[in-house]
């Protein structure tokens, strides 16, 4: 491996060549210049770069490696001492901060749609890489790539009902990306207040706020969120998700939907909907997008996200608005990037066409549905008195605790039994009293492994 190393050196130095370099290289890596795990060019290859004999190197290397901050690692050459652990770096949007080691994780969000079909994926980028229009070498339409937009103007309208067309479609890198920039168009309108459902994703709490906008929780109850507290709001714009309440599973009443598409219509304002699992439901009640409204989509700017179905590592989302905020959207992206990634963008174009995708939403729906099953069963028999909420649907469940439960001490039994689970009070914007309930990622466990965090969990509860 042809590797290079920028050192500086100097023939006039009164220091030895070996010397310099070990100085060098020394500093580089105590200010974190040259990271843990960075592999080094071979002696040779430094060598001959540098237009010094090779013992010069070598020795330099040697003395580097006695002092720790090299080591050579068989059969890779030599490297920067330690390596980075990944669980060092906190989602942005999450920001929760170092996990401790356990042995069920039950948190929902991040790791949750396995079985993704990597020999499909593979497939589409070898097909982009040998399509004989080069990719990547101009940059990408800030919108995403015609393909993708097309595919997902089709895949809206046939899988949630969604009325798009590919010049309505925006490709953005996950609803974090969406957020980030309504967060920033929204002011041209005059809005500097977003309304959130309470509970909802703490970190989008965060994310909102951060973005310079006010967070006006309302809460929600069994129909959603409430549309008579949000319009005693001075809110203009509210985030909601309407399909599968995040985290409490309701689904928004048909009642809610006409009036909170009112409420909008009243104060000239925008409903942003998340539809972050959208379709994923275990029976064919799955209940339509509020983008779908036959009267009042004008009002509604609909996200979607790759997150949930394929996996949060791929950053692809997708928007579709009213043109005049599409076209606030796209100046403001202009200001942040110069859009998305082209060869994920096709990649996932090729998997929507040929109905990998579908294929795959399919069996991840059947693996959900199975451990739902399972986790209903292990509620039923471990935390007697606690029901599960919500539809049979997503990639987690909110299970409501019976009233007297101590939901803290719960999570914190847990957790000296390695079991990591979120109360519901993580999810709300202030702790008021709601219900003792725990948040439950189910979908990347195997199934005996929610019976076994259930019994662990069975045996705090009954301690209680
Ligand atoms: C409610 C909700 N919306 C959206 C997302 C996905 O965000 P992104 O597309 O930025 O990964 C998540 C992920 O956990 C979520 O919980």
């Amino acid at each position: 491996m042809a590797l290079q190393l920028a050192v500086s050196i100097s023939r006039d130095s009164g220091e030895s060549l070996t010397a310099q370099i070990q100085k060098f290289i020394r500093q580089e890596v105590q200010q974190g210049i040259l990271h843990p795990g960075t592999r080094l060019p071979a002696t040779r290859r430094l060598a001959e770069d540098l237009g010094v004999s090779r013992s010069v190197v070598v020795e330099a290397y040697a003395q580097l490696s006695a002092e720790g901050y090299l080591e050579a690692a068989r059969g890779a050459g030599t490297r920067v001492t330690g390596h980075l652990s990944r669980d060092a770096v906190v989602p942005a949007l999450l920001d929760e901060g170092p996990v401790p080691a356990v042995r069920w994780d039950l948190r929902p969000g991040g790791h949750n749609a396995p079985g993704v079909p990597h020999r499909e994926w593979l497939t589409a980028y070898q097909r982009i890489l040998q399509s004989p229009q080069p990719v990547g070498t101009s940059y990408p339409p800030l919108a995403g790539e015609p393909e993708l937009r097309v595919e997902l103007a089709r895949h809206l309208g046939r899988l949630r009902g969604v009325r798009a067309t590919p010049s309505t479609v925006l490709v953005v890198a996950g609803f974090a990306q969406a957020l980030a920039l309504l967060c920033a168009a929204l002011p041209a309108a005059g809005i500097t207040e977003l309304a959130v459902e309470d509970p909802c994703h703490p970190g989008q709490r965060r994310f909102v706020q951060d973005g310079g906008m006010r967070v006006l929780p309302v809460p929600v109850d069994d129909e959603g969120i409430d549309v008579d507290a949000l319009a005693a709001t001075t809110a203009r714009a509210v985030l909601v998700t309407p399909a599968h309440q995040f985290p409490t599973g309701a689904v928004l009443s048909a009642r809610r939907r006409e009036a909170l598409i009112r409420w909008a219509r009243a104060v000239d304002g925008w409903v942003i909907e998340d539809d972050y699992d959208g379709g994923l439901w275990y029976d064919d009640r799955s209940p339509r997008p509020l983008a779908l409204q036959r009267t009042g989509s004008d009002r509604v700017i609909y996200a979607g996200t790759a997150s949930k179905l394929l996996g949060p590592g791929l950053r692809l989302g997708w928007l579709t608005a009213p043109e005049e905020i599409l076209h606030e959207l796209l100046r403001v992206r202009a200001r942040h990037d110069l859009g998305s990634e082209s060869f994920t963008q096709l990649a996932l174009a090729e998997l929507l066409r040929s109905g990998v995708f579908d294929r795959h939403v399919r069996r991840l729906t059947r693996r959900c549905s199975a451990r739902s099953d399972a986790l209903r069963e292990a509620v039923r028999t471990q935390l007697p008195g606690a029901v599960v909420l919500g539809p049979a649907a997503g990639l987690h469940a909110c299970v409501r605790l019976p009233p007297h439960t101590d939901e803290a001490a719960l999570v914190a039994g847990a957790l000296r039994r390695r079991i990591l689970v979120r109360g519901g009070a993580a999810f709300a914007a202030a702790p008021r009293g709601a219900a003792p309930a725990l948040v439950v990622g189910h979908a990347h466990l195997p199934l005996s492994g929610v019976a076994e965090a259930f019994r662990e969990l069975g045996r705090v509860f009954s301690g209680q």
